[in-house]
Parts: structure tokens; C-alpha cells; sequence
């Protein structure tokens, strides 16, 4: 079998017109723009390709983007003090730290500093208590993008099997309740997971969001299973230079499954559509504005 490939960069290009579309609805019949913050502290090469990223996605789609880029040593008092700030100003509707902070700040107190209705990334221990309770919270945008490509490849996800390989609080834990609450038998599989193959080829879904260059091979998926890849891995190419890989092996995988996410153009382009998604969502929900269909979970 040869797996149908999900386009991730297509669906992600979908939603944010469908968010963009929202945004100038908003804006004609209520006066209002979203306004996303996005916090970055420290120097990490990599934030700062997200961070530029979301930056320009977001005004793309209409939004205000406010950029607040903070010195390596910032004092955590100081961090506090703009959170405050940020989430007492009404031109700001979502919220975002990028993570991971410098070590002498404490990831879990900055995070539950932001206001939850501002907290697009979903990561604030209410929205964390509200998703796993199956109210309405600020969805990961990662699980979030992950679940729109599911849904819309399979229409109901009900009864499926589905494992996921990762316990993150970012990705592994959000995917899991989610898969729950679209009423799949859910597994959470891990470093410790007695055995990971025989789990994963009962799965009609698999979830890889790991952070290991293929290190799920094609032997171990279910004919016909949908395969989400999360991972974004950069390895170095026999004849020289680098290249990016996911969390499984593709070829092999690809030749077995029903359906697979490509790395990249699979669940990355989607991140940031979702975030985009969020923080229209939050901006509805602050002004009493009908949330948009289909793009929360
Ligand atoms: N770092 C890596 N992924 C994420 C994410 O989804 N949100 C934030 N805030 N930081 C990240």
C-alpha cells in the first residue's frame, strides 16, 4: 500500500484564510482587531525563526503582532511584570512565551502568570484542568493541528485505536485527551513502554511526537493507519550537508500506512495556524462574538 500524504502546508494555508476571513468580520462588524503578544527571551537560534515566523503570520491574517524580544538575564520579576501588563491591555487577546526560557526562569510560574483567557498556547494549569475535564479551554496548538488533519482526513475519529508516542505537556499529553474526548481508545506510549512495537501496530492511529530522527520504522505500523509525524529532526545527509526527518521513518512507513504527515510540510505549518486560530477564538470569546466552526476543538 502507498499512504495518501497529508498536506499540511495546504491545510494550514486553508485555516488561516478561514481565520482571515474572520479577522475583517471582526473588524467591519465589531471594530475590533485581534492583537497577539509573543514574548521571546535569550537568543535561541531556533525561537527566533518561530518567533519571526508568527510574527509576520500574523499580521498576514490581519492581526497585530506585538513582539517583545527580552535580554538572556531578565529577571523573572521583570518577565511578571510584562505579563501583568499583558494581560491587563485590552489590545492584546492571546499570549504566548516562547519556550523553552533560559534555566534561571521558572517555566511553570511564568506560564501560570498569563491570564488563562489570554493563553493561546493552552499550556496554563486551568486551560490544562478545563481540556481534561472536556470543558472549553485554549486547545496546544500542535495536538490541535494534529486533530484537524485527522478529522478531516477520517471524519469521525470514534472507537479508533490510537497510541501516542511522547508524554509532553506541549504535545503527548494535550493529543492524548483530545483523541479521548473524539472517543478514541487512547495509549500513552513512552521511553519506558514495555513494548513500544506491539503498541504502536495496534494502533489505527499513531501519533510520533518524540523528538527521535525515525525512530518509528514501517514494521511497526498496522496496515492502512494514519501516521502523524510531530517530530522535526535535523540530521546530517550521507553526501554531506543536512536535512530534516521526522519522528518516523517515511519510505518505510509510507509503504504501509493509509495516510502520513511528511516532515516537513506535515504538522509544522499547521503550529502556527492554530496559534493564528487561538487567538481569534480568544478574541471572540472576550467580546461575547460567536466563536468561528472548526477551528477549536
Ligand atoms: N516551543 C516549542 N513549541 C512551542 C509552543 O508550541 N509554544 C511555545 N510557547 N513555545 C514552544
Amino acid at each position: 500500500m502507498s499512504a495518501v500524504r497529508i498536506d499540511g502546508k495546504a491545510f494550514a494555508a486553508k485555516v488561516r484564510a478561514q481565520v482571515a476571513e474572520h479577522v475583517t468580520r471582526l473588524k467591519q462588524d465589531h471594530g475590533i482587531t485581534p492583537g497577539l503578544a509573543v514574548v521571546l527571551v535569550g537568543e535561541d537560534p531556533a525561537s527566533q525563526v518561530y518567533v519571526r515566523s508568527k510574527g509576520k503570520q500574523t499580521v498576514e491574517v490581519g492581526m497585530n503582532s506585538y513582539e517583545h524580544k527580552l535580554e538572556a538575564d531578565t529577571s523573572e520579576s521583570d518577565l511578571l511584570a510584562l505579563i501583568d501588563r499583558l494581560n491587563n491591555d485590552p489590545a492584546v487577546h492571546g499570549i504566548l512565551v516562547q519556550l523553552p526560557l533560559p534555566g534561571h526562569l521558572d517555566e511553570d510560574l511564568v506560564i501560570n502568570a498569563i491570564d488563562p483567557a489570554k493563553d493561546v498556547d493552552g499550556f496554563h494549569i486551568s486551560n490544562v484542568g478545563l481540556l481534561g475535564t472536556g470543558q472549553k479551554s485554549m486547545v496546544p496548538c500542535t495536538p490541535l493541528g494534529c486533530l484537524m488533519m485527522l478529522r478531516d482526513h477520517h471524519g469521525s475519529l470514534s472507537g479508533m485505536d490510537a497510541v501516542v508516542i511522547g508524554r509532553s505537556n506541549i504535545v503527548g499529553k494535550p493529543m492524548a485527551q483530545l483523541l479521548l474526548g473524539d472517543s478514541c481508545t487512547v495509549t500513552i506510549a513512552h521511553s519506558r513502554t514495555k513494548d513500544l512495537p506491539g503498541a504502536v501496530r495496534r494502533a489505527d492511529i499513531v501519533v510520533a511526537a518524540v523528538g527521535r530522527p525515525q525512530m518509528v520504522p514501517g514494521d511497526w505500523i498496522k496496515p492502512g493507519a494514519t501516521v502523524i509525524d510531530v517530530g522535526i529532526n535535523r540530521i546530517d545527509k550521507p553526501e554531506g550537508g543536512t536535512r530534516l526527518v521526522g519522528d518516523v521513518d517515511f519510505d518505510s512507513c509510507a509503504a504501509v500506512a493509509g495516510a502520513i504527515t511528511p516532515v516537513p510540510g506535515g504538522v509544522g505549518p499547521m503550529t502556527i495556524a492554530c496559534l493564528l486560530a487561538n487567538t481569534l477564538t480568544a478574541t471572540c470569546r472576550a467580546n461575547g462574538v460567536a466563536e468561528p466552526e472548526g477551528l477549536t476543538a
